[in-house]
């Protein structure tokens, strides 16, 4: 078929390398099919899976178990992040090239993450973290429970909990001289930090840390509840410290409008993604805040080089016809209704925004065209996991 793109801008197809696809145990929130389809929708290409659904990815059995699902199911190229259980099945799950080893600075020991980074020794699998200690929270959670208004949410989890769980993590980077992936950053002092030190530390932002504020809480509520929470102006990190920053990662959490509407401590975090960021880059490209070739770098060749997605990498996906085709004129507001994800809100809402991915091709075919998911899923679904 033929492609008539006069006029439009064709991009590599983006790689998305923290979305959460709830599959399995949690698919009433999103499976791999309504999450690929929201990722084909926003010209994602390529999806990186995190491991906290349930059971968790954390077992050589598991993870099979969710590659298996996910060959089924996806329409998008995908990875998939481990969790952490035992360090026996760490070495087991290592041969199975993994995205990364996740680490909740919040749920494991020190003595354990120790043990981790030796266990990677000679690996090129990086650690990725979730940056947030634990002590810090429970405190000012505990003297904030009384409060009931959303903004409050910020405070509950204040900026120094996060520089402390980095701190910790650019440690274990720098002592192990071992490549460490820092998820979400929030602040700016976080972010500083992180370009404190000499290590083999990478970092991500999302959509929504560089975009909302905790004001943001007060006038959208707990559909903005996300961890870590966002920060107010001063301590918010916004597009001229974007040079700081390796990548954007859309940290698509989707949960049900049900669940999101409870009270402010009860609402589970995360905010759904994929659908918006596209649209709300290329905003801010057309607002000569952002340049089109730092979309490329930050969404599709840097996450490619820090995951092992490269051709000569560890794993063979990732640069094979995979584009996403743009019309930088077309104008509209964000809407909810034209998800493909089962989460249907969105803090963007409403949100005008100029440029949209109108088409995205997977490995030379079609798989969505104006809003449409080809049928007959077009190319045939590659993974870390393809035996070419
Ligand atoms: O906001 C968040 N949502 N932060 C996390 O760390 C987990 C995620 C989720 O799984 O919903
Ligand atoms: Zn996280
Ligand atoms: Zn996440
Ligand atoms: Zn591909």
């Amino acid at each position: 078929k033929k492609i008539n793109i006069k006029g439009k801008i064709i991009l590599p197809g983006l790689i998305d390398a923290h979305v959460h696809f709830r599959e399995p145990g949690y698919e009433y929130k999103e499976d791999f099919r309504t999450g690929s389809m929201a990722a084909a929708h926003g010209g994602f290409t390529t999806i990186l899976d995190m491991p906290n659904t349930k059971p968790e990815t954390n077992t050589a059995k598991e993870f099979k178990k969710k590659i298996k699902i996910a060959s089924k199911k996806s329409i998008v190229d995908f990875g998939l992040h481990a969790s952490i259980n035992k360090i026996k099945e760490i070495e087991k799950i290592i041969p199975l090239k993994p995205a990364s080893f996740k680490i909740f600075t919040e749920k494991i020991e020190n003595h354990k993450i120790s043990l981790i980074f030796q266990t990677l020794k000679g690996s090129k699998i990086p650690v990725t973290f979730h940056c947030e200690d634990p002590e810090i929270i429970e405190y000012y959670t505990s003297q904030l429970k009384d409060e009931t208004r959303p903004e409050i949410y910020s405070l509950a989890r204040p900026s120094i909990a996060e520089e402390l769980a980095i701190a910790k993590a650019i440690t274990f980077s720098h002592h192990y001289n071992h490549p460490t992936h820092i998820c979400h950053v929030s602040s700016k002092k976080a972010l500083k930090l992180i370009r404190s030190v000499r290590a083999p530390v990478t970092c991500e932002i999302t959509p929504h840390h560089l975009l909302l504020r905790s004001k943001d809480l007060k006038k959208w509520g707990t559909i903005t509840k996300t961890n870590p929470p966002l920060r107010p102006e001063k301590e918010a990190i916004n597009f001229k410290d974007l040079k700081m920053i390796d990548i954007i990662a859309t940290d698509h959490a989707p949960h049900t409008l049900q669940e999101k509407e409870n009270n402010i401590w009860d609402a589970p975090p995360g905010i759904p993604n994929l659908e918006v960021t596209l649209k709300l880059l290329l905003t801010l490209t057309r607002k000569k805040r952002l340049k089109l070739a730092r979309i490329q770098k930050m969404l599709s060749e840097k996450p490619a080089s820090i995951f092992g997605l490269k051709n000569k990498g560890r794993i063979k996906i990732g640069m094979d016809a995979d584009f996403v085709v743009i019309d930088p004129k077309k104008t509209g507001k964000i809407k909810t209704d034209e998800f493909y994800s089962k989460a249907h809100y969105t803090p963007f809402e409403g949100r005008e925004y100029i440029g949209e991915p109108i088409m995205t091709i997977l490995r030379g075919e079609l798989i969505m065209e104006y809003g449409e998911i080809s049928k007959n899923k077009g190319a045939h679904i590659k993974s870390k996991y393809t035996k070419e």
